[in-house]
């Protein structure tokens, strides 16, 4: 399963396994693939301390980071992140903030105790703000050999920041234009994810996107992402010219994944018709569970989402509080999740769900020697 892209960055599969949670990184780098800690729901010191964690469990296996900086970013880039927070938390419009609480209060979630924050009254997420200081942090770690961007090329001087200390740069997209330009920009590596993937997403399927973005972006490296669930899909994506792929969905039912077994029940019953693209998050399109909360913002009583990051201070309530009480929380949780949820049906081990796609990926390819003779 050697590409290029494995060789130059020492891997053994691949397979890059994005998460939020560190232990599912350190699992599926020790197992031969890449893993990329998602960075944007940790404040800079937290994010410092899981970098820290990771590479005492990871030995000498490299991983990635990515972090979230969108294109047109809030003005204050240049501020602390909490004083551009305290503000942007502030200017949340009444109505949005009594709105999610109505649709928390209607489904029986408890308010958090008294004292206690939610993560939207000590985190901004999604903006130029925080993610430079995860850059930063990232940059303190030798193990960190690449860093992407879910929404696109990471500003220029960051750009020239990560190449110049030899890390790869690579940026997400859902469509060729975006991808074109990300190449411009001077990204290493693009991401392309399908519309069918979990969190933020475009319209176009995955079997449009891919070859198109391969071919318009050629010879740079695309990763194939958006519904990536068994091995055989991987062979496709390598058959149609991608030097890996990027998955996400596939790690939230995993023994070391950080999710409620709340969230885990409802993601194992959950069919592949069951997600939505809903802005009910971020204030932009995220593909996630359907259920109360993206109905409610969908519903006619909705005051409408807010942009991001707006939106996800508004959500961070609802994040916070379905952690606290998640049986109480179970029709509004917010699950960001792909159409592949409905092929997830147990709880794997993260080293076991690695193997199990090299072993179906060989498999597919060896249906293909058949097929073609070459056996
Ligand atoms: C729960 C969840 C959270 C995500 N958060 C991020 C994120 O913070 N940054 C990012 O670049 N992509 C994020 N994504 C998208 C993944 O990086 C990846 O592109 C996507 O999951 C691929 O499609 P798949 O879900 O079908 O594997 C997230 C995906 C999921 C499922």
């Amino acid at each position: 399963m050697q590409t290029e892209l494995c060789k130059a960055l020492g891997i053994d599969f691949p397979i890059f396994a994005f998460s939020h949670c560190r232990d599912v990184v350190v699992e599926a780098s020790k197992a031969g693939a890449f893993g990329v800690l998602g960075a944007v729901g940790f404040t800079p010191e937290q994010f410092a301390r899981e970098l820290d964690r990771l590479d005492e469990a990871v030995g000498d296996r490299p991983y990635g980071v990515d972090v979230v900086i969108p294109a047109h970013d809030v003005p204050g880039a240049e501020k602390d992140p909490e004083t551009l927070r305290q503000e942007l938390f502030n200017s949340i419009p009444q109505e949005h903030r009594q709105f999610a609480k109505k649709v928390l209060a209607e489904s029986g979630v408890p308010e958090l105790p008294e004292g206690v924050k939610h993560e939207g009254e000590y985190l901004l997420r999604s903006t130029a703000a925080t993610a430079r200081r995860h850059v930063e942090i990232a940059l303190r770690h030798p193990n960190v050999k690449l860093i992407a961007n879910a929404l696109g090329a990471p500003p220029p001087d960051l750009v020239q920041q990560i190449k110049a200390s030899g890390r790869l740069v690579a940026g997400l997209c859902g469509d060729a234009l975006q991808a074109k330009k990300h190449a411009d920009q001077g990204v290493d590596i693009i991401v392309a994810q399908g519309s069918e993937g979990g969190g933020h997403t475009g319209e176009i399927g995955s079997m449009v996107l891919w070859p198109e973005v391969i071919d318009l972006v050629h010879p740079k490296p695309v990763l194939a992402a958006g519904g990536i669930g068994n091995g055989r899909q991987i062979a496709a994506a390598i058959s149609m010219g991608a030097e890996g792929v990027w998955t996400g969905s596939l790690w939230l039912t995993t023994t070391e994944s950080d999710l409620t077994d709340v969230q885990k029940e409802l993601l194992l019953a959950a069919r592949s018709r069951d997600t939505v693209r809903s802005r009910s998050l971020t204030g932009k399109p995220c593909r996630m569970l359907r259920n109360k909360w993206t109905e409610a913002w969908d519903s006619r009583e909705s005051p409408g989402t807010l942009p991001l990051p707006l939106q996800d201070l508004v959500a961070a309530e609802a994040t916070s509080r379905a952690k606290a009480y998640p049986q109480k929380a179970r029709d509004v949780t917010i699950n960001p999740v792909g159409q592949i949820v409905g092929s997830l049906h147990e709880i794997r081990r993260t080293r076991d769900v690695v193997r199990t796609l090299a072993e179906e990926y060989l498999d597919a390819v060896e249906r293909l020697n058949r097929v073609t003779g070459f056996e």
